[in-house]
């Protein structure tokens, strides 16, 4: 790890489980998003990689897998994971940097990631860390943040809004929230070995009067329809992509590690307490049933 790392969007602390998702009116967001996981998800696998799980909203809805590995950089999301799914040893749970991935190559065979990229000022580089993680012709659901959506497209005829939707740059919106285009993405995914299987467009009902007047279950219908409107063109603000990673760049795990230090790369054995990195001497607390990979 060094200085050059991204800058991280820092979740420490944040009621973002409580104050968005809980009381923010999101229900349609969450049910709609359900249903893409649930169409692109495959039926079963071993042990799966959630990048950004954050407080564990989605990780019930990989049921079907053996294993579960919690990834986000907040340890106060991951604790309110842990409070929500329990010490299951289907589940587990690790602080770290996504620019810094603390898993040996090719040990999953399956990862997603979703309203993660969002947080990205190097897309690029958080991609090729998870392609890395990955086995061969291993699955990755990514979703992101698209910018060239309706209300964008609209706002920019109308001159309400300056950035074009057009161009493939991402937007900075806000400080580390980024939206993207989608060829932007498209090229992201070829470039680190992954094809595209399926593309869903999530949230088109996104809106504040629909949200209000319209049934819920209605409205979540409507979009379950509109999602496979994506495999022609992608104009939502949330975008969903099941790629499978072509690239055999990864060997795959040897079984005897499940981490390598995030430092210098030598894999560590062990589970179930802190970690001594015999590389370079660095150690990687346990606690709370928490592994932590953060740089200190
Ligand atoms: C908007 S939340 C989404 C959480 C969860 N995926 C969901 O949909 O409910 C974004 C999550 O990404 C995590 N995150 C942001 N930057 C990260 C990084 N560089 N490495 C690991 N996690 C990161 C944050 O801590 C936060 O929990």
């Amino acid at each position: 790890m060094n200085d050059n790392s991204p800058p991280v969007c820092n979740y420490e602390g944040s009621d973002y489980q409580r104050s968005f998702w809980q009381e923010g009116g999101r229900a349609y967001e969450d049910a709609v998003e359900a249903v893409a996981l649930k169409r692109l998800l495959p039926s079963s696998g071993e042990f799966m990689l959630e990048v950004g799980a954050g407080a564990g909203r989605n990780t019930p809805r990989y049921k079907n897998f053996k294993k579960v590995a919690l990834l986000d950089y907040s340890r106060s999301q991951l604790e309110q994971a842990r409070d929500r799914l329990g010490d299951d040893v289907r589940y587990l749970y690790v602080a770290a940097d996504v620019y810094h991935l603390p898993f040996v190559s090719g040990l999953f065979d399956g990862a997603t990631m979703i309203r993660t990229l969002h947080h990205m000022a190097d897309p690029l580089l958080a991609l090729s860390q998870i392609a890395e993680v990955l086995r061969p012709k291993a699955f990755f659901i990514l979703e992101f943040a698209n910018k060239r959506n309706m209300k964008s497209i609209l706002r920019y005829h109308l001159r309400k809004q300056s950035w074009s939707p057009y161009s493939y740059e991402p937007v900075e919106f806000a400080a580390l929230n980024f939206d993207f285009h989608p060829k932007a993405i498209r090229n992201y995914l070829k470039a680190n070995g992954f094809s595209i299987i399926q593309q869903l467009t999530v949230s088109h009902l996104r809106v504040g009067i629909l949200k209000k007047h319209v049934p819920f279950r209605l409205l979540v219908a409507l979009d379950a329809l509109l999602q496979r409107t994506g495999g022609l063109i992608q104009l939502s603000p949330s975008v969903f992509s099941l790629c499978r990673l072509e690239e055999e760049k990864s060997l795959p795990a040897d079984g005897e590690s499940v981490f390598k230090c995030p430092t210098c790369q030598t894999p560590i054995p062990g589970l179930g307490h802190d970690l001594r990195c015999s590389g370079c001497g660095a150690v990687w607390s346990f606690q709370d049933g928490i592994y932590d990979f953060r740089q200190k």
